[in-house]
């Protein structure tokens, strides 16, 4: 049976149900085609949870900070029930679940759905489709992400190796950002006034800010391990709006897998990991007891102009004494080793990290980049300014309010599901397919800002036909202060093909693209005032959000959509949305 399932707390019912269907089911000789059904219900509640001793009512799923695991192979389907306890309108995302087929369960309020309503449930039912790693959930509307999120530990099908040593036990990591304050008035109070939100108290591994902060050595995430072994640390960015250095002192780190997709593996001390991401690293312990504990820190990588979150969460590396009985001891007086982070705007530290990472492409696992290109597209990412409203006065930029766009355009939200009204064929007043493909004022993005900062408003698409072939360049702009941008796109992998700093040159840098082991992921950074090219096959019919991953952003219109048309065979298009999708 799986080390990771057996060492799992806490398994819910319905994990203890998969779990003896598996005991039910032996081991077959070769890879099943078909997988299991996994059941399970998150119950939307508010929860008392305290954290640097302040004690806030919170949006929880089952009472759990961070939430439950949802835990599969690849090839089973997972069906969630969510029911709504709480006062706010709620939904939940399934971060990089490619939902082939499956739109009406990716979960973006608005976009895939309308919100599920106080008193009311949905079904998320979706397959797992040729992805295995490690992925997360989280609520996707407003910033109840905040506080609603849990990882998806994604099995590879039974019989299947990893592509690297079995490791004696998987861990997850998820990093998050604790507020004493409630998150939504922050939002709220920010979008009113039109300047930057306040930032957070904490950063947090699996829920606990650690002993670097004050009121809180006693919420400290420990990893204990045995000298000798090799664990596989699932390491999840929850934060909301920071990227975040990752490193544990005297060890080194193998990169083996991001965003559910093997990577060709390499050592480092120091990982990056944006919102949205995932990482799965392998720890190799010390061969004999070290005598000692090892601090494990993540902190902020920040390159806007704007206040941040600079503090730094710990959790601690601990061994167990390869002699010691069951109940180890793990002594106080050992000495404690710290490791050493890039400093906090180290862009240098993190364009030389992305580049590292290479898809495994082999014939088991290849990269499939698409070589020929059906469309082209040129995004700036980047801030703006909204004029403020008469009788107010607006704490953003000279006075106005902050905004941030795709192509200068602040995406509007809707009050109806985008999803909804296209298969429906209700898009009037709802959405207009006439997203620009390139900006409509070319300016040199990463040289002195325009004089102008004003930004447009609309709810407007990109509209593909069925397997169109697209290679998207994302450009930083300088308006406001270059910054890095987490760009993450629903129901797609992309391959990363380009990076640079500058202005993208369509002359030049798609020389130097590689076709031919870029990283396939799901989200991005667009390096500050820099670019990233992406390609991706436009396979899956349906309307794909695509946003930063910086919540604030999003807040302020960082934000597009992607309408996939159907094809014409009957397993090109997609089915109709189940009977209990709620409504707006
Ligand atoms: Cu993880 Cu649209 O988000």
């Amino acid at each position: 049976m799986d080390a990771f399932l057996l060492h799992s707390r806490a398994l819910a019912g319905a994990l203890l149900f998969a779990f003896s269907t598996l005991l039910l089911f032996p081991e077959l000789p070769c890879a099943q085609q078909n997988g299991i059904t996994r059941h399970y219900k998150f119950d939307i509640q508010m929860t008392n949870v305290t954290r640097l001793c302040h004690t806030k009512s919170m949006v929880t799923v089952n009472g759990q900070y961070p939430g439950p695991r949802i835990v599969a192979r690849e090839g089973d389907r997972v069906i969630v029930k969510v029911v709504n306890h709480v006062q706010s309108n709620v939904s939940i995302h399934w971060h990089g679940v490619r939902q082939l087929r499956s739109g009406w369960a990716d979960g973006p309020a608005y976009v895939a759905q309308c919100p599920i309503q106080t008193g009311h449930s949905y079904v998320y039912n979706f397959t797992i489709v040729a992805q295995r790693g490690t992925l997360f959930w989280h609520a996707h509307i407003s910033w109840l992400r905040a506080t609603l999120y849990g990882p998806i530990i994604i099995l590879p099908k039974r019989g299947v190796p990893y592509p690297f040593a079995k490791p004696y036990k998987e861990v997850p990591m998820i990093f998050g950002e604790w507020w004493n304050a409630d998150t939504e008035a922050v939002i709220n109070q920010a979008l009113q006034t039109g300047g930057g939100p306040n930032v957070s108290d904490a950063y947090t591994i699996n829920g606990l800010p650690g002993p670097l902060y004050n009121c809180s050595a006693k919420d400290t995430f420990k990893l204990r391990v045995k000298p000798g072994r090799t664990y596989l640390l699932r390491i999840i960015n929850a934060a909301l709006n920071d990227e975040l250095f990752f490193s544990i002192a005297n060890h080194t780190l193998t990169i083996v897998e991001v965003d559910a997709v093997y990577v060709k593996p390499f050592d480092t001390n120091t990982l990056i990991i944006t919102p949205g991401q995932t990482t799965n690293v392998l720890l190799h312990t010390k061969p004999t007891f070290p005598g000692a504990t090892f601090l494990m820190l993540a902190r902020p990588y920040a390159t806007g102009q704007g206040t941040f979150d600079n503090s730094t969460t710990a959790g601690i590396l601990e061994y167990q004494h390869s002699n010691a009985s069951s109940s180890p001891s793990f002594s106080k007086k050992l000495p404690l080793f710290k490791p050493s982070l890039p400093s906090l705007n180290d862009t240098k530290f993190v364009a030389d990290f992305t580049r590292k990472l290479r898809s495994l492409a082999t014939t088991q696992y290849p990269a499939k980049v698409p070589q020929t290109i059906d469309r082209r597209f040129f995004f700036t990412v980047g801030l703006g300014t909204s004029p403020c409203p008469k009788n107010q006065t607006c704490q953003g930029p000279n006075g106005t309010k902050f905004a941030a766009t795709v192509n200068n355009v602040s995406f509007s939200m809707p009050t109806t599901a985008l999803l909804q009204a296209h298969f429906f064929g209700q898009s009037k007043g709802v959405y207009t397919p006439d997203f620009p493909i390139i900006p409509l004022m070319p300016l040199n993005y990463t040289g002195a800002p325009p004089n102008n900062t004003l930004v447009s408003n609309g709810t407007r698409l990109v509209v593909l036909p069925f397997n169109t072939s697209v290679e998207l360049v994302m450009q930083d702009t300088s308006i406001l202060g270059n910054e890095s941008h987490p760009l993450h796109l629903h129901g797609f992998n992309f391959f990363v093909v380009g990076q640079g700093f500058g202005n993208h040159d369509p002359e030049k840098d798609p020389a130097k693209f590689n076709l031919v082991d870029p990283v396939e992921r799901n989200t991005v950074s667009v390096p500050p005032g820099g670019w990233v090219a992406i390609r991706f096959l436009a396979d899956n019919p349906g309307v794909w959000f695509m946003h930063c991953h910086l919540e604030v952003h999003t807040s302020w219109g960082l934000k597009m959509a992607w309408l996939v048309l159907d094809g014409n065979l009957p397993n090109q298009k997609l089915p109709p949305p189940p009977s209990d999708l709620p409504k707006c």
